[in-house]
């Protein structure tokens, strides 16, 4: 049985679809005092729990679906779409946590195996305490790109190149280049534009994650007379005004998979997070 959290409907439906197996019906529910409870239907088997953990609150409504389903199914499988906390992967000054690392070791207490779709870093998966699989559908981003015309797939830093190639890889050609990126602060990042000639061609501006969008619209100003801009990414957070900053900036279209549920969640995660089960 699939097992979605209140934030992965979408992707919890596609993969119960693909893998003909039955999606429950969970109820969500909220006490007076503000704590949150779910119920889920009778079950045995194996269970899939698949829930991206966006917010504080699904971190914890994660672990209480993980609780349930252990109660009821032989087997627990955690999918999670989109990981938060993935990008604090280590302690930037003493004293502070390795919050990814908390977070794994958590998940790991309800679960016996766990699946991530295009973690910040791959050796996230090395903080959990049962086997991790890091999903890579950065490929699916292509689907909603055609005819493009000399087109160009660029990454914003070079630690996003191979999600770039993916991309030019499932579109069937185009140069693949990278930018130099600095980032300031949570929010300010400064980019150095790459050689690649960005003049009359189709660009395709490709990164895990856009979160404020200031590295994707600092990004997009860094191009010169581009035909047409595209910004993708696996997990469209767009927290706050990011969506607005891409208009701005310029963008002719943005988008994201269903890891997080946004406007803009062009594509499903649904069929490479099959491939690894
Ligand atoms: C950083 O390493 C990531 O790959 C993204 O480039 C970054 O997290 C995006 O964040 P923002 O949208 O806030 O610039």
């Amino acid at each position: 049985m699939i097992i979605p959290g209140s934030t992965s409907q979408e992707v919890a439906a596609a993969l119960a679809s693909a893998l003909d197996e039955p999606l429950a019906a969970v109820e969500y529910d909220r006490f007076a005092d503000g704590e949150t409870l779910v119920r889920i239907p009778e079950t045995d088997g194996r269970a899939i729990v698949v829930a991206s953990t966006v917010s504080d609150a699904a971190h914890i409504e994660l672990l209480q679906l993980q609780d349930a389903a252990g109660e009821l199914a032989e087997d627990v499988i955690t999918v999670l779409p989109y990981m938060g906390y993935a990008r604090q992967d280590k302690a930037f000054e003493t004293g502070e946590p390795v919050s990814a690392r908390a977070m794994a070791k958590a998940i790991s207490t309800g679960t016996d195996r766990v699946l991530t779709v295009n973690p910040h870093e791959d050796v996230i998966c090395d903080f959990f305490d049962v086997p991790c699989t890091p999903v890579d559908a950065a490929g699916c981003l292509a689907e909603p790109l055609s005819d493009l015309s000399d087109p160009l797939f660029l990454s914003p830093d070079s630690g996003a190149i191979e999600l770039a190639e993916t991309v030019r890889d499932a579109y069937g050609g185009g140069q693949t280049d990278y930018f130099e990126k600095v980032r300031h602060s949570d929010t300010e990042v400064a980019i150095q534009p790459s050689d690649a000639d960005t003049s009359g061609r189709d660009v395709v501006l490709v990164d895990d994650i856009i979160a404020t969008g200031s590295t994707m619209s600092t990004a997009i100003e860094q191009l010169q007379g581009p035909s047409s801009v595209f910004v993708t990414c696996v997990h469209p957070m767009l927290a706050s005004n990011a969506r607005s900053k891409l208009a701005n900036a310029g963008v002719d279209a943005v988008y994201g998979t269903d890891t997080i549920e946004r406007a803009v969640s062009a594509v499903s995660v649904a069929p490479a997070i099959v491939n690894e089960l």
